[in-house]
């Protein structure tokens, strides 16, 4: 069993006996969130790409916590340059760590800094994460792709959380697939409403993820969930 909070956006904390995770750290500026990123504990932080409203708090929360970034190269690199403790990895490799096994997976998507320096960090990922027994898949941003039935096929995914506020990722429909293509016990919505071009109705896709006979959860903002 692992704990698993989303704290809006695509932010999501996974906690197993022993460690905490936190993917996409994203919570100044993040709406949905409400915690203080100050306060926040993390082992481990697992990064999709280098986009503001992903890596978020991911400096500062890693300093203090002496947190172990794990991202992919030129990402894990730019965090070592800030003076992180990190790890290196690539798409489709995977790699066990003390809390279980990441593995990365591909993203239709691009990955850069925001803040300026606009330098390329590598490719966005997608990433399977086995912690506690469990298997969670998070998309990062990404469009639609047919691998995610391989995805499916070769892993039991427990949790997949897909995004599906248009624009920059899958919208609803395309999301839908990626539930049909994935397979998972149970499909969570997740980058949506946070910033006005990627407003939706998570309603929508629920009921959509079960008239094709998935289990949709829509994850409340904050709120601990045992998988
Ligand atoms: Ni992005
Ligand atoms: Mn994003």
């Amino acid at each position: 069993m692992v704990k698993v909070t989303y704290h809006g956006h695509s932010a999501l904390e996974i906690r197993t006996e022993d460690h905490i995770i936190l993917v996409d750290p994203f919570f100044t500026g993040n709406k949905h969130n409400e915690i203080n990123p100050a306060e926040v504990k993390a082992d481990f932080i697992i990064l999709t790409h280098a986009h503001g409203d992903h890596i978020g708090d991911t400096v500062e929360i890693a300093r203090k916590n002496d947190s172990l970034v794990i991202a992919v190269h030129e990402l894990a690199d730019y965090m070592a340059s800030k003076g992180l403790r990190v790890h290196n990895m690539g798409i489709g490799g995977k790699r066990d760590f003390p809390f279980g096994r990441v593995k990365f997976t591909i993203a239709h998507h691009s990955s850069s800094i925001d803040n300026g320096e606009g330098h390329y960090m590598g490719e966005a990922a997608g990433v399977v994460i086995t912690a506690g027994g469990r298997t969670i898949y998070h998309a990062g941003d990404t469009g639609l792709f047919l691998d995610m039935k391989l995805i499916g096929e070769m892993n039991h995914i427990d949790l997949a959380m897909l995004p599906i506020g248009d624009n920059f990722t899958m919208g609803i429909d395309d999301a839908v697939k990626a539930a049909e293509f994935i397979n998972a016990g149970m499909v969570a919505p997740m980058h949506y409403n946070t910033f006005p071009p990627i407003e939706t109705d998570p309603e929508e896709f629920r009921r959509k993820v079960e008239s094709i006979g998935k289990k949709c959860i829509i994850m409340p903002f904050g709120k601990e969930i045992e998988i």
